[in-house]
């Protein structure tokens, strides 16, 4: 089978360049710049990378955006100070706490101190709550941009059934939650897969579609999809890899060569989701700040 590649570089692009027109009649019509900020506890060199990857697509819609750098000695009541400031100030429409945080920080605590109204990444109980009655106000950004990838390549999950490897709170869980709606983009009949499950590959071979956000490199192999599978990739992992000056390459979950030939569309990595996640960001700062002009009238 010869799949098509589904370009998340390119449909990105796309929605980041409708994300430009938005905040451009924002800025004319109601003189609101939307602002991000984007708050980063430590030195974890990946963390680094999508920071300054989220700082930079900001710019180039036109999103107002700062970089809170503190240091992994950072203490949790130091960080819920900052927080409580940044939820006050109106500058900022979004606040986004880059995960994961160091581990004498309790990532719960400082997601319940977010302001809902600026929880772009949709990780607030309150947030998670209306995804789940299907009436979401920001919808986490991988889980997002998997929605969009599959509906601007015309892979409507409606009817389809969608197998889901992984529940992480950030990916797992909310496009389980998302895909099984009875709503456009939706109606899919969804299975949750996780370390505990037996005889996976009977699950994931019943697959029509196949999101893998499992977090270990290659564990989709060929065996364990049926031909004519979607499978989208949400796996971000770096292996060694001498011949590179970096001394690592980033591959997914999937293992992409050999599943790619029984794939009837399949998101490569780099290219497919990851670029989504960031214009995702973006759609939900442009939506909380559109939001303060509905609450301000
Ligand atoms: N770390 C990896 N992905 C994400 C994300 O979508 N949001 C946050 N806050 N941290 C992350």
């Amino acid at each position: 089978m010869n799949p098509t590649i589904i370009n998340g570089t390119e449909i990105s692009r796309i929605i980041r360049e409708e994300i430009a027109t938005e905040v451009a009649v924002l800025k004319s019509d109601h003189n609101l710049i939307p602002g991000l900020a984007v708050v980063l506890v430590g030195d974890d060199p990946a963390s680094a990378v999508y920071v300054r990857n989220k700082g930079r697509a900001c710019e180039e819609v036109g999103i107002y955006s700062e970089t809170i750098n503190l240091p992994s000695t950072t203490t949790q009541s130091e960080l819920l100070n900052k927080i409580s400031d940044l939820n006050q100030d109106p500058r900022f429409h979004g606040v986004l706490v880059q995960l994961p945080l160091p581990t004498h920080i309790s990532q719960r605590s400082i997601i319940l101190s977010l302001d809902p109204k600026k929880d772009v990444d949709g990780l607030h109980p309150i947030n998670v709550g209306r995804l789940v009655e299907g009436n979401p106000n920001f919808i986490p950004c991988t889980p997002a941009g998997i929605q969009q990838l599959l509906m601007r390549s015309g892979q409507d999950p409606a009817g389809k059934h969608l197998v889901v490897c992984g529940r992480s709170d950030i990916v797992g869980k909310p496009i389980a939650i998302m895909m099984m709606q009875k709503q456009e983009g939706a109606n899919a009949t969804v299975t949750i897969c996780h370390t505990g499950t037996k005889n996976l590959g009977d699950i994931t071979r019943s697959a029509d579609i196949l999101v893998a956000a499992i977090g270990r490199p290659r564990s989709i192999t060929a065996d364990m999809v049926t031909d004519g599978v979607v499978v989208i990739d949400v796996g971000i992992n770096r292996v060694e890899d001498s011949s590179r000056r970096s001394g690592y390459r980033l591959v997914g979950d999937v293992d992409f060569e050999e599943v790619s030939k029984k794939s009837m569309a399949i998101t490569p990595v780099p290219g497919g989701v990851g670029p989504m996640t960031i214009a995702m960001l973006l759609t939900n700062t442009v939506k909380a700040a559109r939001l303060t002009l509905e609450t301000s009238n």
